[in-house]
């Protein structure tokens, strides 16, 4: 039987843009060796979604000031196209609020504490007495234990890695209103993970072809003892617990997420019309999880657990991640990516100024693999202008236009008798590439692959160079026709081994070239048709000027603020100065009438240090006694407006969720009058 596949990326949180940090670390270096594989005819899918339940969400969403419901929607869509537009080829792309996600994580939850893997158990936790509520993971946030790095979350230290509990945070405060939580006692389901502690070690001590960056971390973290850890939380957006007493409670995020990938597939295998082609990959294939280094400890060690805890499906043994491919991190410019301060490039951004396979091309070429790498925009232009266009492009574009312009618009024909050591040398060359890439893909070395491609793209150029067709072509002609079809030849492999990079670009190569279809082996053999005609030759890349450069470079270091938290509402910034237009003065009710025309709508006299009429829509909400008396909050330089009427000369402040409405109310020994600023 031959091999079968399952690829998966890190699901993403659906609560902001993709940046190329995302891109580098869990997606492209996926999609690559999945191109790699389909073409090399293995059976293989590649599933993914976004993770849309956890504290990073709500958190978000509060930010915002929209709903998570809304937040999830939007960057469900927004992550769909930008993965779309940069050709990362999912199989499918789940979200983990749909019901087969729900029901999956449920299931698995339930196998395991039938199994006796999951425990209740009485804990203290954090708790915000002004917000009255517990603070789970990113509710909480202070100094790390372990680093000492300042504003830590709860849940991990993303300096150190380090994972945490809320209350083991160095003054550890409330993230809505800094105050110091109190401990307070609840319970939550615990996973047994010593239960798995031996298992799990043979396991990792025998996976031998990881990369041992991955196998270190977990083994450090085996060795120093499994500990018990809650997968459930006091929150309301999640997947319910499904059982009755926790019914108040979710799954914890990391729990039910990586449990998505599962779910994915079978929501793939539904939408083939084969519900339960699933397990043929998670019961009898190979797994493998591209990951960004943050990630290890839930990839490599809890979700393995999980597996071994559910105990067999239908009779058979989950399997267990065949690899766990996590790269290090990309900074930029030589700094570490920070969206909260506006420090990324964003994917959307990107893909308006450049094509999708520049992007593809550099940051294969500088995949963080073993070590974090960096993105410079120099060198971008660099590499796409040295590289994929000198090397790469001019050696296909000049054969191309070289056998367009010289034999009739064809390809043309070669004549074996006529071959000599050099064309051999290529020949060879051409037979065997295709084996070396692959086999460092298959090693999820794809910057070694790359650079492979490109001193195969140099040989290249060397034999189009030394056979100088633009002499053979006036006094042997037959010699002619042999070094450009041969040089056509190779420019098809080019293609075909880059295409796993370059999807984009190598089509449309392949596409004048007159090739549709094509396998990997493809590459080593002769697949052209002699005197066939070919389109006219379009050049595919293009060079970057100093001036784009120049531009991307002041977008970057250009303070323009946080318009990537925007969601659904064009959110328009407004300058300081135009805030200081604005005349705010707090002020008391003085009195409050009906309005007689309008059954929702009171007048009220205010004084703001003079008296002023207004009309306010506040009836269904406050009775007359209510309001009089009341410190306000008010504009006062609003263009005065009829309403039904009567002048309004003000505006009163009120906070408005949809359903109440609450009037902003002063201190109570604020001065009548006094400018709010
Ligand atoms: N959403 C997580 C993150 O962005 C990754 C989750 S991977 C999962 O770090 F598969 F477990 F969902
Ligand atoms: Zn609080």
């Amino acid at each position: 039987m031959s091999e079968r596949i399952l690829v998966t990326s890190a699901l993403p949180y659906a609560n902001g843009p993709l940046h190329i940090g995302h891109i580098a670390g869990a997606y492209l270096p996926a999609d690559t060796f999945v191109r790699y594989k389909r073409l090399d005819g293995t059976d293989v899918i590649y599933v993914g979604g976004t993770d849309e339940y956890g504290t990073a969400i709500e958190i978000k969403a509060i930010k915002d000031g929209i709903t998570p419901r809304e937040l999830v929607d939007f960057y469900y869509e927004d992550m769909k196209k930008d993965f779309k537009n940069l050709g990362i080829s999912f199989d499918n792309f789940s979200r983990t609020s749909l019901k087969v996600h729900h029901e999956t994580s449920q299931d698995f939850f339930l196998k395991l504490v039938e199994n006796g893997h999951i425990v209740k158990k009485t804990v203290t936790q954090a708790y915000c007495p002004k917000c009255s509520m517990f603070l789970a993971d990113r509710y909480v946030e202070g100094t790390c234990p372990e680093c000492k790095a300042l504003d830590q979350k709860g849940n991990q230290c993303e300096e150190c890695g380090k994972i945490l509990e809320p209350m083991e945070l160095i003054d550890p405060r409330c993230i809505t209103c800094s105050t110091h939580p109190e401990v307070k006692e609840t319970f939550q389901w615990f996973i047994r993970l010593k239960d798995f502690q031996d298992e799990l070690e043979d396991w990792m001590k025998s996976n031998t072809h990881w990369r041992p960056n991955v196998v270190n971390f977990c083994l450090n973290w085996i060795k120093q003892g499994l500990q018990e850890r809650a997968i459930t939380r006091d929150l309301k957006w999640g997947i319910p617990v499904p059982l009755e007493e926790g019914k108040d409670k979710v799954l914890y995020v990391w729990f039910e997420a990586v449990i998505g990938y599962v779910s994915s597939s079978k929501e793939w295998a539904q939408k083939q019309g084969k519900p339960d082609a699933w397990k043929d990959y998670w019961l009898d294939g190979k797994i493998i999880h591209f990951i960004g280094k943050d990630n290890i400890p839930f990839h490599a060690m809890m979700w393995p657990a999980f597996l071994l805890g559910y105990g067999n499906y239908e009779g058979k043994n989950w399997k267990l991640p065949y690899d766990v491919p996590a790269n290090e991190y990309l900074n930029i410019g030589g700094r570490k990516t920070s969206t909260s301060r506006n420090w990324a490039i964003w994917l959307d951004d990107f893909l308006k100024d450049f094509p999708p396979d520049y992007l593809r091309y550099y940051l294969t070429s500088i995949a963080p693999e073993s070590k974090d790498t960096d993105f410079f925009w120099e060198e971008f232009q660099k590499r796409i202008n040295d590289e994929l266009n000198d090397i790469i492009g001019n050696f296909i574009h000049r054969s191309m236009t070289f056998s367009f312009n010289n034999f009739e618009g064809k390809i043309p024909q070669m004549d074996s008798a006529l071959v000599d050591a050099d064309d051999r040398e290529a020949i060879n060359a051409m037979h065997e590439i295709g084996e070396k890439v692959g086999t460092l893909i298959n090693n999820f070395k794809m910057k070694d692959a790359l650079k492979e491609i490109i001193s195969f793209a140099k040989m290249c150029n060397r034999y189009f160079d030394k056979k100088e067709p633009w002499k053979l072509v006036k006094n042997d002609k037959a010699k002619a026709e042999n070094a450009i079809y041969i040089s056509l030849e190779l420019s098809k492999t080019l293609s075909i081994i880059l295409n796993p990079f370059l999807p984009f670009s190598t089509e449309k190569i392949l596409n004048q070239l007159g090739i549709t279809s094509f396998s990997w082996g493809d590459s080593g053999e002769f697949l052209l048709v002699q005197r066939k005609k070919l389109s006219k030759p379009e050049p595919v890349f293009f060079k970057v000027s100093d001036e784009e450069i120049k531009h991307q470079i002041q977008k970057l270091d250009s303070p323009e603020p946080m318009k990537k938290t925007i969601v659904n509402k064009e959110v328009k910034l407004v300058s300081f100065e135009d805030f200081q237009k604005l005349d705010i003065r707090t002020g008391k009710i003085i009195s409050v009438e009906d309005h007689p025309k309008a059954d929702k709508l009171y007048v009220i006299k205010i004084d703001v240090g003079e008296e002023r009429t207004i009309v306010a829509g506040i009836k269904g909400h406050y009775d007359k006694t209510e309001l009089i008396g009341k410190n306000i909050v008010a504009i006062c330089n609003l263009e005065p407006a009829k309403i039904r009427g009567i002048e309004s000369q003000a505006m009163i402040l009120a906070a408005d969720d949809g359903k109440l409405v609450s009037l902003l109310e002063a201190d109570r020994d604020t001065k009548i009058g006094s400018k709010v600023r």
